[in-house]
């Protein structure tokens, strides 16, 4: 008996699901996103290439929630799972998020239908080319991964992830991370987390239990870095320290990764930022190491580029001292010309009062001539009156025998 291709159970009577639309044999789920092709099979269902017929035939991806459950019990956890990871998606908006389209039941199926991501998982990136990545690479990627995970925490209400890999981490054309697989993201709020899903090697101690917080994210992204540094699987409950598989990777990034991945949940970073600090110190060149690391020649061009530095400071400084000595004599000179200004300006002052004291002197002259001639005039007039008395009384000759008299007063 063939399996049936709607529902891919093996029955010869008609599909008890109903058949779903075709076209040139391509499923059309709600009349509108055509399946394409196989992009991934997971845990929690199949991952399809497609393409909305309403948009342009704009491409997406269509996730379908496994139905090859044994228990109904089990079918309506992994149902609310699936609806949990469409609504989580709808709420958050992240760069590093998939964005999330559509979600709907058809045929007894679930759908989740999301953006196309243009690039491959981590995971599948690394398998391909057989080889660890290089330290610089996966502090960039994690520090992108920081800033999502401190995005989540910080939303109201905070979401953890829960389920951070290199499978769920895709890495766009762009060399940016985005997060994909929300199936067992969980907001706080929900109270008691009973879940028990875990991913083993990436998933903290705590979470088998049920109790995962912002740190058991901490610790998924110390694991997938161990991952993505060595190439090697996590153990399982054990701290991973990169360094003791790939000796190259510095002392500073394997101390952030052991710490991320302690099994007490208090030892390890308290905070995503906590964490993306450390990372950035990782990140930050070593003095030390980078002279080390240049060759002669590198290290011949750089006591040059030091010895042409130093000229230059040297010669700006005496350039700066010859300034300072054009400028100081500047300084005197002006000095000297208000100097000589001043002295002039008394110089003018002295003769300005010596003038007005002659002139003070002349008036006081003038007063006196007319105060004089005043008197004259009236010695004079005085002289006539005793004349014309005498001459009245005959003695006349006596009092000015040579007339004197009368020529002074023609004088004046
Ligand atoms: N939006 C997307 N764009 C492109 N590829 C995607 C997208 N979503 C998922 N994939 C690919 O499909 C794979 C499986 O997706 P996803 O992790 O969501 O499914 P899953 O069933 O939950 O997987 P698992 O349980 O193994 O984590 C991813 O590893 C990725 O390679
Ligand atoms: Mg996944």
């Amino acid at each position: 008996m063939e399996s049936c291709p709607n529902c891919g159970a093996p029955h010869d009577s008609p599909c008890p699901r109903g058949a779903q639309v075709r076209q040139h044999g391509n499923v059309i789920l709600q009349g509108r996103y055509e399946l394409l092709d196989l992009l991934g099979q997971g845990g929690m269902g199949t991952v399809y290439m497609a393409r909305d017929l309403h948009l342009h035939s704009r491409p997406c991806v269509v996730k379908k929630l496994r139905d090859d459950f044994y228990r109904e019990e089990d079918k309506q956890k992994a149902v609310a799972f699936f609806e949990r990871e469409a609504g989580v998606l709808s709420k958050l908006q992240h760069p590093s998020i998939v964005h999330i389209l559509d979600y709907f039941e058809e045929n007894y199926d679930y759908f989740l239908v999301m953006d196309y991501v243009e690039g491959k998982d981590l995971h599948a990136i690394l398998l391909e080319r057989g080889q660890p990545f290089a330290e610089s690479k996966v502090l960039s990627w994690s520090l992108q991964i920081c800033d999502v995970l401190g995005y989540m925490h910080d939303h109201d209400p905070p979401v953890i992830y829960r389920d951070l890999k290199p499978s769920n981490i895709m890495l766009d054309v762009k060399d940016r991370v985005k997060l994909v697989d929300f199936g067992i993201a969980r907001p706080v709020e929900e109270g008691q987390d009973n879940t028990h899903v875990v991913s083993a090697g990436f998933s903290p101690p705590e979470q088998y239990w049920g109790a995962a917080d912002g740190r058991s994210d901490i610790y998924a992204l110390g694991t997938t870095m161990f991952f993505l540094l060595t190439g090697q699987e996590p153990v399982a409950l054990h701290p991973s320290a990169p360094r003791s598989a790939v000796t190259s990777i510095s002392e500073r990034t394997d101390l952030v990764v052991q710490r991320a991945t302690s099994q007490d949940p208090s030892a390890r970073y308290q905070s995503v930022d906590e964490m993306r600090q450390a990372l950035l110190e990782c990140s930050l060149p070593d003095r030390a190491g980078l002279l080390g690391q240049l060759g002669s020649h590198n290290k011949v061009v750089m006591a040059a580029a030091l010895l042409a530095l130093a000229s230059a400071g040297i010669l700006s400084y005496a350039f700066f001292d010859q300034a300072l000595d054009w400028h100081g004599k500047q300084l005197k000179e002006s000095e000297r010309a208000k100097t000589k200004a001043t002295r002039e300006q008394a110089e003018l002052k002295k003769r300005l009062s010596a003038y007005s004291r002659a002139v003070e002197a002349n008036d006081q002259a003038i007063k006196e001539w007319s105060r004089m001639a005043k008197t004259s005039r009236q010695a004079k007039n005085e002289a006539q009156a005793t004349d014309m008395a005498a001459q009245a009384n005959g003695e006349s000759d006596l009092t000015d025998p040579e007339g004197l008299l009368t020529q002074s007063s023609q004088h004046w």
